[in-house]
């Protein structure tokens, strides 16, 4: 939700700029800014629109000279999308420049404050506030400004500050949103997320909240709100390089489905040693599993979808019963809970708002808190009692697939090594269930070859108005997830119906020639849909069956998808594999453009 990148060193900082915000676009694309100190001090220019945009107007970053510099990616929170509002915003008299991401809770206060002290306003930003805030502050030191406007800023924020006054030198603080300095050989940078400045270095510093970063091109220093340096250890990123770009695909959609295969290897390979599940980073012991009084899993979208499954999953093979929200009800909803409850946080970027704060409110309570997440050192992942990383490298498509599924893959070691922990499964049980989650990978591989199928049925259907995704149980939950890819990148209005709930009422939407996708993997529950399927088959709608080869749904749906044979708890990562190819190939139909969804972006980081 918004992407911040800043430069200084030997290099002109505009093209570098651009690169990095290219890299972070998929936080937010509705415009674009940069701020470059250059000869004649601070220059700006930003526009409305996707990057390119921008790129285009300043013909590569090359009609600005500089070598430091602030840009900005944007995703609209207060104000429309225009030029106007794009960051960097400056401070009246142009001294200081300000990109930022996050949301100043008490910006209309401020503002009236400023406003009777004679500043006036340009935009309808709530960072407008913070360059002016700047300025009032500032008696000559950047970095007593800082530390009086943090004292005085409600909400979260990420932000890099030019000031007119500082020629070899910028500045960035962060509070609740990510942002991270990169660590170079004469040149250092920040940004929103490490896949901006992979290319650069691979040494960076993660901030605390409210630190503050002086960068020049010769070093980094960090500084805490009274004043006094903080010394800080370097983290080396291991991601490869190629994981953040393109790679021949025409999407990182398609790249990361593709993926898979190897996201899940790298997540469940090295927590299996010799045919047991072994959790290094999880302290919960042998008595503190016996003693859960309640899972509860909190989380939001797609991340959720994985918590439905969660719930299955574990209560079938664990006997506790979990209770899974979505993040952002849990938070308000005076959950009852306490010292005896496990809360999961699931998330793909650790910066999630509302899972964050559902985490805090449970913390509060007393409870446990063990996250899923795949961004290493992000907020959620420092507020959890235990981490469990998802090793799926870099997301970049708005779309998540390799994130849920790695997340799925969590899920599994968990139950599993909890019910191991708990004496519910016989020696043969748990041994077949390892093999299986070992050869889960290769079994996603299997299905992604029948690409072409499932490319074929959106060709068929991407005109379709509205489709229904159908299941029991687990189905239901893979179908929640089915029907939230094909919805965010292709714009069809779907839902996903429990199969034996539509008949009491939404039904009536099913007529002739309705698509309907009907997910019965599941053994013992594949009869009951199948009755589903007639019903709606006996209105007019037309059916995708999914189903495994122990029960193809040939001659019952009109056209089907046929999966490999797992483990009934593993079969949700089959079953969605499908459905994210339908979702992409109806969307590539359509020419939706498929990585950047309208109105969405990744990282939600605000409420
Ligand atoms: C959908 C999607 C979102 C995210 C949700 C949570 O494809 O990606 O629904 O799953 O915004 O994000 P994280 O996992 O980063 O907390």
């Amino acid at each position: 939700m918004c992407g911040i990148v800043g430069y200084i060193g030997e290099n002109q900082a505009a093209p570098f700029l651009l690169e990095g915000l290219a890299r972070l676009e998929y936080r937010g694309y509705d415009s674009a800014g940069v701020a470059v100190y250059t000869d004649d001090g601070i220059e700006i220019a930003k526009s409305k629109g996707r990057l390119q945009v921008l790129s285009d107007q300043i013909h590569g970053g090359n009609d600005i000279n500089g070598f430091m510099g602030i840009g900005h990616t944007r995703w609209a929170t207060h104000g429309e999308p225009s030029d106007i509002n794009a960051h960097p915003h400056a401070s009246v008299s142009g001294k200081f420049a300000v990109v930022h991401n996050g949301i100043i809770e008490n910006y209309i206060e401020l503002k009236t404050k400023l406003e009777k002290h004679g500043y006036t306003f340009t935009s309808d930003t709530d960072t407008e506030v913070i360059a002016h805030m700047l300025e009032y502050y500032y008696k000559g030191d950047v970095l007593d400004a800082i530390i009086r406007i943090i004292n005085r800023l409600e909400g979260s924020y990420a932000l890099g500050i030019l000031c007119a006054d500082c020629p070899d030198r910028f500045f960035a603080v962060r509070k609740s949103s990510p942002l991270i300095v990169g660590l170079g050989r004469g040149e250092n940078f920040i940004a929103s997320d490490v896949a901006a400045i992979l290319k650069h270095t691979r040494d960076i510093y993660y901030l605390e909240d409210n630190e503050i970063v002086e960068l020049t091109s010769d070093g980094v220093k960090v500084y805490n709100k009274d004043k006094e340096e903080v010394p800080k250890e370097i983290s080396k990123i291991t991601w490869d390089i190629d994981a953040a770009e393109k790679g021949g695909y025409e999407h990182f959609m398609m790249k990361e489905i593709e993926e898979q295969p190897t996201a899940l290897r790298n997540t469940i390979s090295p927590r299996i040693k010799d045919g047991r599940i072994i959790l290094d980073s999880v302290s919960l012991t042998k008595d503190d599993i016996k003693n859960i009084r309640k899972i509860y899993i909190v989380a939001c979208g797609s991340a959720y979808h994985v918590g439905v499954v969660g719930k299955y999953v574990i209560e079938r093979m664990c006997r506790i019963p979990v209770e899974v929200q979505v993040a952002s009800e849990f938070r308000y909803c005076d959950p009852i809970v306490g010292s005896k409850d496990l809360v999961i946080a699931i998330s793909q970027s650790g910066e999630t708002a509302d899972t964050l704060a559902a985490l805090k409110e449970a913390k509060d309570h007393g409870a446990r808190i063990l996250s899923i997440v795949n961004v290493e050192g992000s907020a959620i992942a420092k507020a959890s009692d235990d981490v469990i990383y998802t090793w799926a490298g870099p997301e970049i498509a708005v779309a998540t697939t390799k994130a849920y599924s790695t997340q799925l893959a969590v899920i599994y070691l968990m139950a599993g090594y909890m019910s191991e922990k708990l004496g519910m499964l016989t020696s043969g049980e748990y041994k077949r269930f390892i093999d299986d989650l070992e050869r889960l990978p290769d079994l996603v591989a299997e299905v992604l070859k029948n690409k072409e199928n499932v490319q074929h049925l959106a060709s068929m259907f991407y005109n379709c108005h509205s489709i229904f995704f159908i299941g029991r149980n687990l189905d239901y939950a893979v179908a929640l997830e089915g029907s939230l890819k094909l919805k965010e990148i292709s714009y069809i209005h779907s839902e996903a119906y429990a199969a034996g709930e539509l008949k009491h009422g939404t039904i009536s939407l099913i007529e002739d020639g309705t698509l309907v996708i009907a997910l019965a993997t599941g053994s013992g529950l594949f009869d009951k849909t199948v009755s589903n399927v007639k019903e709606v088959k006996a209105r007019g709608a037309v059916v995708i069956g999914v189903s495994t080869t122990e029960n193809p749904m040939t001659g019952i749906a009109d056209h089907t998808i046929t999966l490999p044979e797992t483990t009934d708890v593993m079969l949700p990562s089959l079953t969605v594999i499908p459905l994210q190819l339908f979702g992409y190939y109806v969307a590539s139909n359509k020419g939706c453009d498929i990585d950047k969804p309208k109105n969405l972006a990744k990282s939600v980081t605000v409420e």
